[in-house]
């Protein structure tokens, strides 16, 4: 029977949009499931969305938005982040969700009749921010946290039994050191639960926004008891079913920020407790990523979102330098500059060269197939590859079991550095040049010795980077290397006689102006994030304020029938389908149009002429970032009007439900103009 294994990140409060710091703990996550799925463990991999409390309340408020259209909104804004960068989370959890909801007061109940939960009056400093009670004195007094101005309180609430589990926990941080990662946060939070634990109140009664306590509706749960719930309630708690959560419960790792330590390493395991529930494996907290040396949040607005380095250098380079950059555990700094420098060495140069070199030489000088090594030509420079091979086969396991990331990494790149000397100092194109047939042994002995490590390096580097490491497995003639077993990963293996696929570069070296465009396009999101702040996507999800859209649903491209041309099952016939032309333009301008957040100007190559569009895509991606991409229009639509602007043509682009358009495109390149049928 398989493992099962079990990860969340915390569920984002919606009160603000997605930053690159919410993207660094999702992508920990997405790369530790995959390596897990990839090891044969039956992985659940969990994220989602904190969508009640005052806070929030609040801000639903500013923006002249209920509640519920307002989380709807920034819940779904997240999702689509996670979806257009390929995330591979099995569950999306709402605190807002009915079978949340439920859980929740399944788990109240039974905290309530085990004797944990009393009522009392409390009157004291609140801190909205941080949805905590803190110890301050007076009204306004800054929060010892954040230093935020808190609130005093007064109400009648119930109380949860913290003080009764301060022994407990002591125990548990003491028996079980690797509860709490790393081991700083652990000794913070002994520290603090040794000096003393105090009740906590679990309920509000001053705003409703929230889940109205069992029996006592004039009371909502506390926010903190509500989102820690989801870890638990995502898998069925409290409802009829429990399969899922038999069989991924207890988890495996809560992936947190350091800053919300003391809510998942005392109260959550406190709550647990009392409910007699297992308690999770391990709770691991990383540092933060910080902007121009403080960081980065949304309350200082010194965000970076991913989104642009995402349409510049691609999500694979977000990642890597996430995880090789930062420090795991530490805090790390996030600069556009750094990011482009890793790019270019490690990426560009490193393995994508390396990849690209070496199949290219196979392709040339064996065809495409994959030689047989010469046992007659081994030689110490083989042997010295094979040991740096399976060295980082074995320390990368090790060192990722224990979180260090970035040193995982480097092992990985450390025989990608050794491979490069390698064919620097045999010098395969050398010895293609003399016919004899030693050096021909020797030739596919180098060659054959330098793709192997090329694909051990690729397996490694998976889970860090898909989509690249995918694409070099296809070229490798290795097929999907999702389907490929990890524990399986040994020297040698690599299939004599492989043929490769086509060779294409996977890593384009970025130049200088990588860093200005991402700048631009991060200036240009925090104008409009603020115009339409907080929900830049809602409009896009209305068709009334893009009316038969300029975006068109793949399902639009195709112009409404006749009603008497259509077969009653709903079906077009292929001569309906063939009077759309759809067609391969490239994008040779970009702007925005004045006076409209959604739509940009744009200038199409057709091949055989230049046009102007109007196209809905404003929100979703800056006109920088447009230009030079080929893209897929309706080539004969009839021209319209929008904001003045003649229209010829319609852009095609999937639209998500409650998501931003996504342009369709071609994973190879397609010359401008070829028509698509
Ligand atoms: O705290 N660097 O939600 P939140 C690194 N809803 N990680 C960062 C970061 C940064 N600068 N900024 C945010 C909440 N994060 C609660 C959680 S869980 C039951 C409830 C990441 O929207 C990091 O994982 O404030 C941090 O803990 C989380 O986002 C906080 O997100
Ligand atoms: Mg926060």
């Amino acid at each position: 029977m398989s493992k099962t294994f079990y990860i969340t990140t915390p569920i984002y409060y919606v009160n603000a949009h997605p930053h690159i710091g919410h993207t660094y703990t999702t992508i920990v996550c997405d790369m530790m499931a995959r390596r897990h799925r990839m090891l044969g463990d039956d992985t659940c991999f969990l994220t989602g969305t904190d969508e009640h409390g005052q806070k929030i309340e609040r801000a639903a408020q500013a923006a002249g938005k209920t509640p519920q259209q307002f989380t709807d909104e920034i819940s779904a804004e997240f999702r689509a982040l996670w979806d257009r960068m390929g995330l591979t989370y099995d569950d999306f959890i709402r605190t807002t969700s009915e079978r949340h909801k439920q859980g929740v007061q399944a788990l109240w109940r039974k905290l309530r009749d085990n004797g944990y939960i009393y009522k009392g009056t409390y009157t004291g400093q609140y801190c909205v921010s941080d949805e905590l009670y803190v110890d301050a004195v007076g009204p306004g007094a800054p929060c010892p946290d954040c230093g935020r101005p808190t609130e005093t309180v007064h109400e009648e609430n119930y109380y949860f039994k913290l003080s009764a589990f301060q022994d407990q926990l002591i125990r548990l941080y003491t028996e079980q050191p690797d509860f709490i990662r790393p081991e700083t946060r652990r000794n913070e939070v002994l520290s603090f639960v040794r000096s003393g634990l105090r009740d906590l109140s679990i309920s509000r009664s001053t705003f409703t926004w929230g889940i109205p306590v069992p029996d006592d509706p004039k009371h909502v749960v506390y926010v903190w008891l509500d989102a820690l719930a989801n870890y638990i309630t995502a898998l069925g708690y409290g409802s009829a079913d429990a399969s899922k959560f038999d069989k991924y419960w207890p988890a495996d790792v809560h992936m947190i920020g350091k800053e919300i330590v003391r809510f998942h390493c005392v109260y959550w395991p406190a709550f647990l407790l009392a409910a007699g529930l297992p308690l999770p494996k391990g709770i691991t907290a990383h540092g933060w990523l910080l902007f121009e040396e403080s960081k980065m949040s949304k309350s200082r607005g010194n965000v970076v979102r991913a989104g642009s380095i995402i349409d510049v250098l691609g999500s694979d380079a977000l990642r890597y330098f996430l995880l090789r950059e930062v420090v795991f555990g530490q805090d790390g700094s996030f600069s556009f500059d750094a990011l482009v420098q890793r790019y270019n060495s490690d990426l560009a140069n490193g393995l994508g060269n390396l990849a690209s070199r070496t199949l290219t030489m196979i392709t040339r000088y064996f065809k495409g197939e994959v030689p047989y090594p010469s046992n007659a030509a081994h030689t110490p420079a083989d042997a010295a590859i094979v040991d740096s091979a399976k060295k980082a086969i074995a320390d990368f396991a090790t060192l990722f079991d224990q979180f260090q990331f970035s040193r995982a990494l480097e092992t990985a790149w450390a025989l990608v550095a050794a491979v490069d000397k390698y064919i620097v100092e045999n010098e395969p194109w050398a010895l293609d040049e003399k016919k004899d047939e030693e050096s021909r042994g020797r030739l596919a002995t180098v060659l054959y010795t330098s793709a192997e490590a090329l694909r051990i390096v690729t397996a490694l580097a998976y889970p860090v980077m898909p989509d690249a490491t995918a694409r070099i497995w296809s070229q490798m003639g290795l097929g999907d290397i999702t389907k490929f077993d990890l524990a399986e990963l040994h020297w040698g293996q690599l299939p004599l006689g492989t043929r490769l696929s086509e060779v294409q570069a996977v890593f384009p070296r970025a130049d200088k102006s990588a860093v200005e465009r991402m700048q631009k396009m991060e200036e240009q999101t925090a104008i409009v994030g603020a115009e339409a702040s907080p929900s830049p996507s809602s409009e896009v999800r209305q068709p009334a304020s893009v009316p038969a859209g300029p975006i068109a649903p793949a399902k639009l491209a195709v112009p409404t029938p006749k009603p008497a041309a259509t077969p009653p099952d709903g079906k077009i016939s292929i001569d309906d389908f063939a009077k759309v032309e759809l067609r391969v333009a490239q994008v040779k301008s970009a702007e925005r149009v004045k006076g409209a957040d959604k739509l940009l100007r744009l200038e199409v190559d057709l091949g055989t002429e230049v046009r102007q569009l109007v196209a809905g895509i404003a929100e979703a991606y800056a006109p920088e970032a447009l230009i030079g991409r080929k893209v897929v229009i309706v080539a004969n639509l009839a021209p319209r009007k929008l904001r003045g602007l003649e229209s010829n043509g319609m852009i095609v682009a999937a639209s998500p439900e409650g998501g931003k358009p996504v342009l369709a495109g071609f994973l190879e390149d397609v010359p401008v103009g070829t028509r698509l049928k």
